[in-house]
């Protein structure tokens, strides 16, 4: 399959008054056209600030992009001129994130936010009628499975449910018609079984729409029913890549095991299960194997160097030393 996008040895640090935060290590990521793809770990490993990378808009300073590439459709995001990445953000790649709330525009009725988008992708001679816009908003927003579409184009963002204000983004994405869809935990904030209505349309739409996402969440539990390829990430670390059938059949690194025995809910407080001990600091984070002070199988070599990737069949890799010859 052709790769869409490729993120190659990604480097990001914040600089802050105690000092520089190493989080982003050599994050090497890559989704396919129409791959639906899943980035998961704990709260504070990074997730977030690859997906802001990607889309440009981490702030910079205190964020700095200190090695790598990200290319997408052949050429580097990270080389992009404005104009260029302003077309991309348009057309190509749009996002979805943890807060809906935040993300609408409290002064706007969701219809105008709506309409607004669908009015600005029809531009020149394609111009519409406002009915003809009003209609095609009522349209997306039903396909994201909003019950009583054409009344809730009415009311402010305040006036709905977590659940519905999550459908009115879904609906935003899904009406530009874009090639990738990155999706930041876009149900951590809802009831479960909110969640998994919005999880089961947000897949029908990726298939529906061939697009290809990239989504993201702290619980393997999330994923496993919508994507065909996981990454699993542990400070600022791919430490390994697998399809999902593989990894949930045979979960390798010793982070993919914990992460597997936890409690649907982590919060990267160290209250995890299956995993003890929390996230490093990324003022000075460990040695070699970053996930070391917190594995029950450290090697010596684990306290110096930093595991390469191997690989465990077909499209499985696993960054760790209990995997080399
Ligand atoms: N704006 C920021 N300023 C300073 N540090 C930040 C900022 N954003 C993120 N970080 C650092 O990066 C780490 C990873 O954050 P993030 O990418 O949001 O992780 P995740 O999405 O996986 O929870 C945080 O724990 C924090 O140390
Ligand atoms: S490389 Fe070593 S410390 Fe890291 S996960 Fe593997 S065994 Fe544990
Ligand atoms: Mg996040």
């Amino acid at each position: 399959m052709k790769p869409l996008l490729e993120i190659k040895n990604l480097h990001v640090h914040y600089k802050t008054f105690e000092g520089m935060l190493k989080v982003l290590n050599g994050v090497d990521l890559t989704i396919a056209e129409g791959e639906k793809v899943s980035l998961v770990g704990e709260t504070g490993c990074g997730k977030t600030t690859t997906i802001k990378t990607i889309l440009q808009v981490l702030p910079i300073p205190p964020a700095r992009i200190c090695a790598g590439q990200i290319i997408y459709r052949g050429k580097d995001i990270l080389k992009m001129k404005p104009r260029e990445i302003r077309a991309l953000r348009k057309g190509e790649i749009t996002a979805i994130f943890q807060d809906p709330l935040s993300a609408l525009n409290p002064v706007f009725t969701v219809g105008y936010q709506l309409e607004d988008i669908i009015k600005h992708l029809h531009t020149g001679r394609e111009q519409r009628s406002r009915k003809k816009i009003r209609e095609q908003a009522v349209a997306v927003l039903r396909e994201t499975g909003m019950p009583d579409a054409e009344r809730i184009l009415n009311n402010y963002p305040i006036q709905l449910s977590g659940g519905m204000r999550q459908r009115v983004c879904i609906s935003e994405a899904f009406s530009t018609a874009s090639r990738l869809l990155l999706a930041d935990e876009p149900t951590t904030n809802l009831d479960v079984t909110i969640q998994d209505q919005i999880l089961r349309r947000l897949d029908e739409l990726v298939e529906k729409n061939k697009t290809s996402i990239l989504l993201i969440s702290h619980s393997l539990g999330v994923v496993k029913n919508v994507t065909d390829r996981e990454y699993i990430m542990y400070a600022g670390n791919i430490v390994e890549e697998a399809r999902t059938k593989d990894l949930f059949a045979d979960p390798l690194h010793p982070y993919t095991r914990g992460l597997l025995r936890t409690v649907p809910k982590l919060t990267g407080e160290g209250i995890s299960k299956g995993i003890r001990g929390r996230i490093p600091n990324y003022l000075n984070p460990p040695q070699g194997c970053r996930f070391h002070p917190r594995c029950d199988h450290t090697m010596p070599i684990c306290r110096k160097e930093r595991p390469p990737f191997y690989s465990a069949g077909d499209s499985h890799r696993v960054a760790c030393f209990l995997y080399g010859r």
